[in-house]
């Protein structure tokens, strides 16, 4: 018998010329936790496709127990004893927890689908992680937090020796990321295999035995957690040492340029505030605290009651277009609500769908669009054949970078950034804070809506703290600090 549960060897995948894995080998131990790491479009996502029947590698070979096997389909690895948890859930919402996790292998009694055999089993399972879910209870009444640890009850279903999570963090409040990192635990204990793809550190500490990186699709290095620092990984993962992750401040604040007063509505009471020029002002809170809220009625996505002054005019948005037309710019959180166009080009997504809306293209020509586009993709450095490459094709931090080149191409006076740096790799982060602190030193004002206290800290000027739909306090950049803003984010 092997010592390895699973061996992924020599593993290549090419897509049209571009090789996104090159000769990568993986392998994994009963019971042990291995994070998989690297940058956007390292290839991190496109290995575990393969191992779970989602892609088929170019070449190479896969071991389970020692012997080799076939992936061709999604049921082939289900087989095989290996699920995947997607960062986008397929479930369906209208189904109960129970039918979701046992979709296509009801027991029948009489013909009919025995409903107590379904309830049962899924409590049982359910048991096993401590959870305590209804069965019958439609899954469309979950949060993402819940529907993930549905899933994890599906792969149990499924006798699952081999479990695989890609940026399953990415979109949980910090209770939730502890319970996820229980249950991993628990899987351990149980024996059970996982491989958990992340960005951020903080997971791999948390829960890793063994880091795996993979760079421009080539493994980069290997080891165990408790022999790797933070730098150490990073190296591995960027090829170079990441000295300064925020920039030097250069922006400096000119007179205000926006007022809004008594913002109002279902999810933010009375907000007032002001935003001056070339300012970056930081919004912190909780998750659920109304900060996206209050940037989608800024924008014009949610009615509010109230007033907003901008250059000294009465404004409201009523709907996005508004809003793009008086120069604002929004970049949302979810990825898939972005208004990201999969089946269009790099190029088609940033200018044609905004400039055409602005009706600034009918001044350009193509040559001047090129440009436009080339310019974005080397200041984001998205990962990418050109400008024509299909956005579907893209890893999920370089869709990332799109969504945001194309509000910065609308040439925004406010630009409303919600978790900007979200899926986002450690070394593109930085250059994301950097352009931040550069537009807001052309006259650009920035508000910037995050979760992450040491972003939130290191790049705004001052600090907006939101507390159930209230504006809880106000930081100026001296006086925040995470304690500070921890404090009014939990009562106003
Ligand atoms: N269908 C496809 N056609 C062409 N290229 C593709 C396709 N799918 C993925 N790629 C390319 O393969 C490379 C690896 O992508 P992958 O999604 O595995 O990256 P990743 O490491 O998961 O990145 P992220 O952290 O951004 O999610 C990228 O350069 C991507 O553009
Ligand atoms: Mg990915």
């Amino acid at each position: 018998m092997s010592d390895y549960i699973l061996e992924m060897s020599h593993i290549s995948k090419v897509y049209g010329g571009i090789h996104a894995l090159n000769d990568v080998s993986l392998s994994l131990k009963k019971g042990e936790v291995l994070c998989l790491c690297g940058e956007n479009g390292a290839g991190k996502s496109t290995l575990m496709k393969i191992l779970a029947g989602v892609e088929t590698p170019t070449s190479g070979e896969i071991f389970i127990d020692g012997k080799q096997v076939h992936i061709a389909k999604p049921i082939d690895a289900i087989h095989l004893g290996i699920s995947m948890v997607h960062q986008e859930l397929v479930q369906i919402e209208d189904m109960s927890i129970a039918e979701n996790i046992f979709i296509g292998r009801y027991e029948t009694k009489n013909g009919f689908i025995d409903e107590k055999a379904l309830r049962s089993r899924t409590l049982k399972l359910m048991e096993r992680l401590n959870i305590k879910f209804e069965p019958d209870s439609l899954v469309r009444q979950y949060s993402v937090a819940h529907r993930q640890l549905i899933e994890i009850v599906k792969a149990l279903s499924h006798e699952a020796s081999i479990i695989i999570f890609d940026e399953p963090t990415a979109a949980l409040t910090l209770e939730e990321t502890e319970t996820l990192y229980k249950i991993i635990r628990q899987l351990r204990e149980e024996k059970i295999a996982v491989i958990l793809i992340s960005h951020r550190m903080e997971d791999i500490y948390a829960v890793g035995d063994r880091v795996q990186v993979l760079r421009d699709g080539e493994v980069s290095g290997e080891g165990e957690v408790s022999e790797l620092s933070v730098d150490d990984i990073v190296r591995l993962m960027v090829g170079r040492q990441i000295t300064q992750q925020f920039p030097e401040k250069t922006n400096r604040q000119g007179e205000v340029l926006m007022t809004v007063n008594h913002l109002d509505n279902d999810n933010i009471y009375n907000i007032s505030f002001e935003l001056r020029k070339g300012e970056i002002l930081g919004i912190g809170g909780l998750v659920g605290a109304g900060r996206t809220e209050l940037l989608r009625a800024i924008y014009g996505l949610d009615h509010c009651n109230g007033e907003i002054k901008l250059e000294g005019k009465k404004i409201m948005n009523r709907t996005p277009m508004e809003g793009l037309k008086r120069g604002f710019a929004f970049v949302p959180e979810d990825r898939k609500d972005q208004g990201l166009i999969l089946e269009q080009s790099i190029l088609q997504n940033m200018v044609l769908s905004v400039l055409k809306k602005l009706s600034v293209l009918n001044f350009m020509n193509a040559r001047k669009e090129n440009t436009i586009c080339n310019d974005y993709i080397q200041k984001l450095k998205i990962r990418c054949s050109g400008g024509n490459m299909m956005v579907r094709m893209l890893s999920g931090g370089n869709q990332q970078k799109v969504v945001l080149g194309k509000c910065l191409a609308s040439e925004p006076k406010v630009l409303l950034l919600d978790e900007p740096t979200r899926g986002v790799d450690v070394g593109a982060k930085a250059e994301i804070y950097k352009i931040i602190n550069e537009l807001a030193s052309e006259g650009m004002s920035i508000i910037v809506v995050s979760s992450e206290m040491t972003e939130l800290l290191g790049i705004s000027d001052r600090i907006l703290v939101m507390h159930e739909g209230h504006l809880s306090g106000e930081l100026s950049i001296e006086e925040a600090s995470e304690e500070a803003i921890m404090k009014l984010a939990i009562s106003h």
